[in-house]
């Protein structure tokens, strides 16, 4: 079975090798993969998120939605551990982000144990950040090589079969200021596969585009979505992407989830007045 990182189901060949932090039960499509329990996080006064609970199952795309300022960025942030919440606990994959179980209690985490869980969460930000003096490739090598310790010829290997991936083969030897925004961005996504992360965490990755770039990424992000098993967290204002490759969509007011629920019921028929003026507005 393909890793939840892992490239199309037919072109797993090379991508058997480097498995090594989970165990085979923590993978099964339906465990819980991410939980946030009672998360409070706020910037001085303001509590941008309120006791927050919710969870992500393996395999699973989930899509949040919501007015601007309504703490999906944050939300992205907090599980990257660019952030650390004021109250709670999040856990991925079963190990707590923030926190670590020492003699039967829970402590902070000391930064070893952070490093390790983040490397299950892998993210494409709104602007690519791309390593400006690396050509394609090495922008895709780099991390698993220097940080995963993946063997040179290996990433390589896999590096090109995810720009493959994303449409990009014939660009490898390209610095990112060669290249177009949309494929800067396809770039970035085949980068943050090469980690193979358990979860992608996309944030409004389209909105920095040109509006004829935003439908070539979101058809590489549709692709992957429906070739691979890997779980994801997507912040889009892009509905009908949305409604294509959820499994669920969480609307967001306040730092609160207001009504969650699968695509069709979200987008067709939203309960809650909130949502549906918020719909009202982006579709
Ligand atoms: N580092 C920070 N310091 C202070 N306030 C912050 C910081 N980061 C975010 N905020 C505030 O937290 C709230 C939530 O921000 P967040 O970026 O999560 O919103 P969002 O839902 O992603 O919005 P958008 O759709 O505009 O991207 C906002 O009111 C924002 O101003
Ligand atoms: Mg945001």
């Amino acid at each position: 079975m393909p890793s939840p990182a892992d490239t199309p189901r037919d072109t797993t060949e090379t991508t058997e090798t480097t498995e090594t932090s989970t165990s085979p039960a923590s993978r099964a499509n339906g465990a819980e993969l991410v939980r946030f329990e009672n998360v409070t996080k706020r910037f001085g006064d303001v509590t941008v998120l309120d006791r927050l609970d919710f969870s992500v199952d393996t395999g699973k795309h989930v899509t949040l939605i919501g007015p601007s300022g309504s703490g999906k960025t944050t939300i992205l942030r907090l599980l990257m551990t660019l952030l650390k919440p004021e109250e709670g606990t999040i856990k991925v994959d079963g190990a707590y982000l923030t926190h670590e179980e020492r003699d039967g209690t829970l402590v902070k985490a000391g930064e070893k144990h952070v490093r390790e869980v983040r490397k299950k969460i892998g993210m494409v930000f709104q602007q690519f950040n791309l390593f400006p003096n690396m050509k394609v490739l090495r922008n895709v090598t780099e991390a698993p090589v220097h940080v995963l310790g993946m063997p040179k010829d290996e990433a390589e290997v896999r590096a090109r079969d995810l720009i493959e991936l994303v449409g990009l083969s014939e660009h490898l030897d390209k610095y990112p200021s060669q290249l177009s925004g949309g494929q800067q961005q396809r770039v970035a996504i085949a980068r943050a596969l090469a980690m193979r992360p358990q979860v992608l965490l996309l944030d409004e990755v389209t909105s920095a585009l040109d509006p004829e770039l935003v439908a070539g990424v979101l058809d590489v992000l549709r692709d992957i979505a429906h070739t691979t098993d890997i779980t994801m967290l997507v912040v889009t204002h892009e509905m009908t992407f949305a409604r294509d490759i959820s499994d669920a969509v969480l609307m967001f007011d306040n730092g609160r989830i207001v009504e969650s629920g699968p695509p069709d019921k979200m987008f067709s028929e939203p309960e809650h007045e909130r949502t549906r003026e918020f719909l009202a507005t982006v579709l």
